[in-house]
């Protein structure tokens, strides 16, 4: 690597990346802040209308986009997305996997959540990530890229009554290491494990005046996160600022996985 200033190894300008789930919560926190930090950026989900100010946001900071709908858990449609990404913007540099659901009837003891649950969450959660990922390959080899996974506190500890997600989200994080040592020295595989964050998939949490209480007690910081104190990390692993880290998972949690 040539020496160059270590903020210069945050610069993305002239990268192209897509972020899954990146119509809203810390998808789109993600997709603004790669754009912040000069890429082009495709955020993609199943609702256009989520995605609409997002490709707004992206332009408006002077990078490229575009418009894409897709659902991770459908194999097809996550093809069409990389070929549709790769003629309007280029190879794809940078895959951000971060398209995650936790359904309220994928919660509770085995007994009670039933096969379509377990299904659709692993699905979506791990085998969307899967799918990105290979689909992503040759753009991704070809750049010389990289790939991050957003997998959860749930990917490091069990948690109680969240089978089908904890189990994804382990799942995810044993991916990142596969898939990093497979495509070292090309393609860069990193993770990052959020605790409690402030979005709509929390929001049975942080309305809940009792709840939040006890998970802010919980959580050395003291607080929900933010999705921008979950985007910053990614930006860095994504840029060359990471450049020799790759196979790990950074928790991103205030401290929640410390105790
Ligand atoms: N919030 C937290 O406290 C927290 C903590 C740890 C980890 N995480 C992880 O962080 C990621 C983002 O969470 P969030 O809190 O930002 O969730 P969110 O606000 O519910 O947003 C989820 C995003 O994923 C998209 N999505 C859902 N199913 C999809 C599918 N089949 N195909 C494509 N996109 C899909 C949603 O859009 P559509 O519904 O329009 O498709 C939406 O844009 C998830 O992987 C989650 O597990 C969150």
């Amino acid at each position: 690597m040539t020496e160059h200033a270590v903020d210069e190894r945050f610069d993305l300008t002239g990268r192209t990346a897509v972020v899954t789930g990146g119509g809203r919560g810390i998808g789109r926190a993600i997709a603004l802040g790669l754009a912040d930090a000069g890429a082009d950026v495709v955020p993609t989900a199943r609702t256009e209308s989520d995605l609409e100010p997002v490709v707004a946001g992206v332009e408006e900071r002077g990078g490229e986009s575009a418009l894409l709908t897709c659902d991770v858990a459908d194999a097809d449609d996550v093809d069409a997305l990389f070929e549709a990404v790769e003629a309007e913007l280029g190879p794809v540099d940078v895959l951000v996997n971060n398209a995650g659901i936790n359904p309220a009837n994928a919660l509770g003891t085995p007994d009670r959540v039933d096969q379509d649950a377990w299904d659709l969450v692993t699905d979506v959660n791990l085998g969307g990530a899967f799918a990105c990922a290979r689909a992503a390959a040759p753009n991704l080899e070809e750049t010389g890229g990289c790939v991050v996974n957003v997998a959860s506190v749930g990917g490091l500890v069990g948690l109680p009554r969240q089978h089908p997600y904890v189990a994804s989200k382990h799942g995810l994080v044993g991916l990142t290491k596969s898939m990093a040592i497979d495509w070292a020295p090309d393609v860069r595989v990193n993770c990052v494990a959020p605790g409690y964050v402030a979005t709509d998939l929390t929001e049975d949490l942080t309305e809940n005046e009792e709840l939040r209480a006890s998970i802010e007690e919980r959580t050395p910081l003291d607080r929900f996160a933010e999705p921008e104190e979950v985007a910053a990390p990614v930006v860095f692993l994504a840029s060359d600022a990471a450049a020799y880290v790759t196979g790990t998972t950074l928790a991103v949690d205030g401290g929640w996985t410390a105790r």
